[in-house]
């Protein structure tokens, strides 16, 4: 069974602790955190990558600040094993909204994980029969009144779980949102079921998702792996003496998540 680590730092105590340790970036991280505008960007970006740096140096060798990074085709980034070889097959992607910074570590499979928070989108059902598949448009407009909190939060689990996927594939946005479905079957925790031609190397029914509320549902947190024997989720949460735990809303089958554990503070001088 695969095990996928979820890391998820939430709120400003936690994200301000990971940022004040940004010194362990190597220069194209400091360079692109010095190209955001504003100070919120800047440090959600930093925070990011401090948790991610930690995270690497949890599961393999090298120290926060060894870490290096390539980005593919599709600007997916990687480790770079030229630079960080024997890290034992180590993969990893990453998501960042106002708020909140996740990473998601697996090994010798690829990941993806997505957070979205909750917008009442005035359009919502719009962008979903323009973006997404058909069944899941009509899972949105079938969720109730234009412009209602059922409505939003049902665009906003199928938007998370499809970013999560098509990260995890690698191609981004430019993989089509219509070429593939998700659908969320019965009571929490809800069953997800994909539906996908748009991976030919992993066909859907190997792909092991899971969706997570934090904050009473105002964050989502998507994760996909496309592990045929399974896969385990272990939730690592930092800001936890603050902010209450996430919750599992939905899940594919083949899925076991782990409750919770608090991370006080990890600090990156090591
Ligand atoms: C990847 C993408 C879905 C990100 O979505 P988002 O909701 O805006 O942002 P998130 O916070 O969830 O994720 C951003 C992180 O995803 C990772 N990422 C970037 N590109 C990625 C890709 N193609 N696949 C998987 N992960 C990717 C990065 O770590 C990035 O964070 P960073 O910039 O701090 O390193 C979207 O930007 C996209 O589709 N990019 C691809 C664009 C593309 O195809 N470009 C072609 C260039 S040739």
């Amino acid at each position: 069974m695969q095990q996928v680590t979820l890391q998820i730092a939430q709120g400003g105590a936690a994200l301000d602790r990971l940022a004040a340790d940004a010194a362990v970036l190597d220069a194209d991280e400091q360079a692109r955190a010095a190209r955001f505008h504003r100070d919120s960007d800047r440090a959600l970006y930093r925070a990011a990558h401090v948790l991610l740096r930690n995270a690497l140096s949890r599961q393999a060798a090298p120290p926060p600040a060894a870490w290096r990074f390539v980005r593919g085709a599709h600007g997916r980034p990687e480790i770079d094993t030229d630079v960080c070889p024997d890290t034992g097959g180590l993969r990893f992607n990453l998501t960042h909204t106002p708020g909140l910074v996740c990473c998601a570590l697996t090994r010798n499979l690829t990941v993806g994980v997505d957070a979205e928070c909750l917008r009442r989108v005035r359009d919502a059902r719009a962008l979903a029969e323009r973006f997404f598949a058909a069944d899941e448009a009509a899972a949105v407009a079938a969720a109730g009144p234009p412009g209602s909190a059922a409505e939003a939060l049902t665009f906003q689990s199928l938007w998370t779980l499809k970013e999560a996927y098509v990260k995890a594939v690698g191609r981004g946005l430019s993989l089509g949102l219509d070429r593939f479905a998700f659908r969320l079957a019965g009571d929490t925790p809800a069953r997800i079921q994909l539906r996908s031609e748009a991976d030919a190397a992993h066909p859907a029914a190997h792909w092991r998702c899971v969706l997570l509320h934090l904050d009473g549902g105002r964050c989502g947190i998507a994760a996909a792996v496309p592990a045929a024997a399974g896969a385990r989720f272990r939730v690592l949460l930092h800001g936890g003496e603050t902010a209450p735990a996430p919750v599992l809303v939905a899940a594919t089958p083949g899925v076991e998540v782990q409750p919770p554990e608090a991370v006080v503070a990890i600090r990156s001088a090591f």
